[in-house]
């Protein structure tokens, strides 16, 4: 652009009036395209920032894999079997750990749609809530005391005496069970990231 511009002065100065003339619009042509082209880039380097923002900094939540987005919160449902211990560290091994949903009813539409797509199954699930001192006291894992109306009627029935571990069946209104902890189950993970 600079050795146009001179090329341009270079010119003018050996030519008639109204050559000068003209090429004095050259001139201004070249210096207000110039004008133009910076504006334009100025517009591009905003457009290319905001661009970039928006690809680094999702608007909404998201989650690592294998988690799934429920809401605002990740849950992985596993297809081992194992006892409710053997899931917590499952889950903890996997920067989580057994699940304590803040919308239950959220966690069923996304129970109902795995069992759905596994044949229309009845998931019964572990997650995190449990009788720690065996004396009634429910309690999630996030110190939340669990709401007497999450609980499935009749529940918890402490069958055999031995019902200390939390679970939700998928089919369930409300979903909330209390079941042995040495039973081998399904079991739902929430990913935490701070863990
Ligand atoms: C189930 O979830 C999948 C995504 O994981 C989605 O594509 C599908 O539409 C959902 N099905 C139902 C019945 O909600
Ligand atoms: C039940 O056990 C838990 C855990 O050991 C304890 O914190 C709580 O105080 C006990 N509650 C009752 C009513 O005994």
């Amino acid at each position: 652009m600079y050795s146009l511009l001179l090329l341009a002065v270079v010119v003018v100065a050996g030519q008639s009036v109204s050559q000068k003339n003209a090429l004095e619009e050259v001139l201004s042509a070249v210096i207000d395209s110039q004008l133009t082209l910076s504006h334009q880039t100025s517009v591009l380097t905003e457009l290319l920032t905001a661009t970039r923002e928006r690809n680094f900094c999702p608007q909404g939540p998201t989650c690592p894999y294998p988690y799934t987005l429920v809401l605002d919160e990740c849950f992985y449902l596993s297809p081992h079997l194992v006892t409710w211990e053997a899931a917590r560290r499952h889950c903890q091994g996997m920067m989580g750990d057994l699940a304590t949903p803040k919308y239950l009813y959220a966690i069923k539409s996304f129970l109902l749609n795995k069992s759905k797509v596994e044949g229309d199954i009845h998931l019964y699930v572990f997650v995190g809530f449990k009788d720690n001192g065996r004396n009634g006291t429910w309690k999630w894992l996030d110190g939340r005391t669990v709401d007497a109306a999450d609980w499935y009627p009749g529940e918890p029935n402490n069958l055999d005496g031995d019902e200390y571990c939390g679970h939700f069946r998928s089919h369930f209104d409300p979903m909330l069970n209390d079941h042995s902890c040495s039973v081998f189950s399904r079991f739902l993970c929430q990913y935490h990231p701070a863990n």
